[in-house]
């Protein structure tokens, strides 16, 4: 879909599809809709009032212009009544963009009021909202949906609210493309997205956009004492993949790094899931996507950070050269890890890939993203990612962006005293817990003993990445969620919002 901004005035907007926000509980037509409701000879209130249109988030009332307006249909989207609220902006325009396909339209333009946005995040918004929720995974059907919305165009009449609102659709453009990619690399089949490929992928983008990039084998993990990850790894016939991409500008202000767990497919290993579970696990590397999306947006932002992405990317199979349950294995900080269940594999990679971070990068901060625990899915649900967040600076500056970028996040407890159950008889650690419950604060507690005692984030995704019912700003499948949120994260690092 192209994107572009129209600094034309409402009336005079050429389209197939004009979309235009309304807030909820507002008695008056705002200057926007009354300048078109006068167009349109009083129809369009009349419409509102019949279609009892009040402006609630979901709501939409559609008209024909008849040629009264350059305009062919005009759609009136609800926006709640919470001023300043981005997301309402986004799910708004991702639904005007919605039914204007539908409608057969190829092209579509989207004006919101002004109320306490400013006119670049609003137009981020507006953008992020229409790619978003336009997005569909069709490559594999023979049979696709013909309708496609070609063009969208933010509409910014006032003059000085120009320029900004311009950087907004160029921005949220290259958010969105971001989330599309990371997306698209979860909704591929594990058949075709296995470690190679991550790897292939990496080595595109850095191409692209003139990153930095090492690709380690299994005899250089070897080599670096990655005993957790390279056990994963082994009852694969897939090669494990150590990614580490690199974005460095000239003098950055700090250096992060950003983890993503990257299992192409997670069968459990010997300690096989059950088919019901197994099923969903080619977005196992949700987390690796995610980091991926974000490498392929830096290079065009220009952020005055440092930020490397780590992924240890293997398929965690079962085979005659498979770890056992019982096994123990030496991460790269000579911890001892004795492996009490094969399934809770992501733990182990990240583990190898916090301790390459914080020994060969020495970051100020690091983030991983993981879709590590079933039990996350138990304690917040489907709509919300788990933060375990060591440090609090970086907590507010996560979850601020967090809420910023729409995507709900719950801050997690380090609970101490849960670190009992995974002691083993026999090693440093166990992988799992003899002890019931809080699943995913245990896995935790357990990757922290791998953090260097640096400020870390840990982001559980396993309830946020991938979605069975279709969301407001996106299909069914894949969420790309954290690359918005991080590329939030950045921006404030950048001291830019
Ligand atoms: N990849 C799974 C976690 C997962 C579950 C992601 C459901 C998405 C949806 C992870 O590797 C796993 O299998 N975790 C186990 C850990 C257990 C063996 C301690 C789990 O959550 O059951
Ligand atoms: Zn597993
Ligand atoms: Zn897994």
């Amino acid at each position: 879909m192209k994107l572009s901004l129209d600094r034309r005035g409402l009336t005079e907007v050429r389209t197939d599809a004009l979309i235009v926000g309304r807030r909820h509980g507002e008695s008056r037509l705002s200057q926007a809709l009354a300048a078109l409701d006068g167009k349109l000879g009083g129809l369009l209130a009349k419409v509102m009032t019949a279609e009892k249109f009040e402006g609630k988030p979901g709501q939409l009332t559609q008209l024909h212009t008849d040629g009264k307006l350059p305009a062919a249909r005009v759609l009136v989207v609800g926006l709640g009544s919470d001023k300043g609220d981005a997301e309402a902006v986004r799910r708004a325009a991702s639904l005007g963009a919605r039914r204007a396909r539908e409608l057969g339209a190829k092209n579509a333009a989207a004006h919101f009021p002004a109320d306490g946005l400013s006119p670049r995040a609003r137009a981020q918004a507006t953008a992020e909202g229409a790619v978003l929720g336009t997005y569909r995974f069709d490559k594999y059907l023979k049979e696709k949906n013909g309708k496609v919305l070609e063009s969208f165009s933010v509409v910014e009449p006032e003059r000085r609210s120009q320029a900004p609102a311009q950087e907004g659709v160029r921005t949220g453009e290259i958010w969105a493309a971001a989330t599309c990619l990371a997306r698209d690399l979860v909704n591929e089949p594990a058949n075709v997205v296995n470690p190679s490929f991550l790897a292939g992928r990496a080595e595109e983008i850095a191409g692209a956009g003139r990153l930095g990039l090492k690709v380690l084998d299994r005899e250089d993990c070897e080599k670096l004492g990655m005993g957790a990850y390279v056990g994963v790894a082994q009852g694969s016939l897939e090669p494990p993949k150590f990614i580490h991409l690199t974005y460095k500008p000239r003098r950055p202000r700090k250096r992060v790094v950003v983890i993503g767990k990257g299992i192409t497919f997670d069968s459990g290993g010997l300690d096989l899931k059950p088919a019901d579970g197994m099923y969903r696990m080619k977005d196992d590397m949700s987390g690796a996507a995610t980091v991926l999306g974000l490498f392929s947006a830096l290079p065009k932002l220009k952020l005055p950070v440092e930020v490397h992405g780590l992924i240890a990317a293997t398929e965690n199979m079962p085979s005659g050269t498979a770890q056992r349950p019982g096994d123990i294995v030496r991460a790269m900080n000579g911890l001892t890890i004795e492996i009490g269940n094969t399934d809770a594999e992501g733990r182990l990679t990240l583990a190898d890939a916090l301790v390459y971070a914080d020994k060969e990068i020495e970051p100020d901060e690091m983030v991983d993203l993981a879709t590590l625990t079933g039990a996350i899915v138990i304690a917040l649900g489907l709509g919300l990612t788990g933060a375990f967040i060591t440090d609090d600076g970086l907590a507010n500056r996560l979850l601020g962006a967090a809420e910023s970028a729409g995507e709900k996040m719950w801050r997690m407890p380090f609970h101490e005293e849960y670190k009992d159950g995974i002691k083993s008889d026999v090693a440093d650690l166990n992988n799992i817990s003899s002890q019931r419950g809080g699943g995913a604060i245990v896995a935790a507690l357990f990757m922290r003993d791998f953090a260097g005692g640096r400020p870390w984030a840990h982001l559980d995704i396993a309830g946020t990445a991938f979605s069975e019912r279709e969301l407001p700003l996106g299909p069914k499948g894949a969420t790309g969620v954290g690359v918005r949120t991080l590329l939030a994260y950045l921006h404030g690092l950048a001291g830019r919002r």
